[in-house]
């Protein structure tokens, strides 16, 4: 019985495989604009997520985490898109500038479940430090 219920879990797995999940990577039309240091932080803890040149881990590519992690880049493209942002209006830009930080400063984001994998995209106090600085003097222009 144990071996049956295996090869059952094996072939679902390798069978799930085969459902298509788009990992799109759209062109690039218009980039925020911040200084370096800031568009370091951003391309380091929020590309991932947040603009349309997303690295898509190998995990990325196994079912069912790739259906979470495509699932989660929609989403997040679809809140805040740092590739897209010439074509916020003023008033989204401010939004999300503000909640950019508060969402960073409450340690909402980068997504908490994203960090394991991506050690190196932890903000530090001095990359939360140089957002800050940067969201409070009135961000990008
Ligand atoms: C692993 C994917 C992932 C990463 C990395 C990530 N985000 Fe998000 N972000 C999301 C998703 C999914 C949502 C929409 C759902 C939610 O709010 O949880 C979101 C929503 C947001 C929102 C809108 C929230 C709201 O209340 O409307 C902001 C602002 C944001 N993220 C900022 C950031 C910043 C800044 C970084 C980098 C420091 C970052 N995110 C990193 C996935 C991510």
């Amino acid at each position: 019985m144990i071996r049956v219920i295996v090869i059952v879990i094996i072939v679902a797995f390798i069978g799930i495989q085969f459902v298509p999940v788009s990992r799109t990577n759209p062109p690039v039309t218009g980039e925020i604009k911040a200084p370096e240091n800031v568009m370091d932080v951003l391309r380091n803890s929020c590309y991932d997520c947040h603009s349309n040149e997303n690295s898509w881990p190998w995990y990325s590519k196994i079912a069912p985490v790739s259906w979470l992690v495509v699932s989660d880049v929609n989403e997040g493209r679809e809140y805040l898109n740092f590739s897209d942002w010439q074509s916020y209006s003023a008033k989204d830009k401010a939004e999300d500038l503000k909640e950019t930080w508060e969402d960073v400063e409450e340690g909402e984001m980068p997504l908490w479940y994203y960090l394991p994998l991506h050690p190196e995209a932890k903000l530090s106090g001095a990359d939360k430090e140089t957002l800050k600085n940067w969201v409070q003097s009135g961000g990008p222009h």
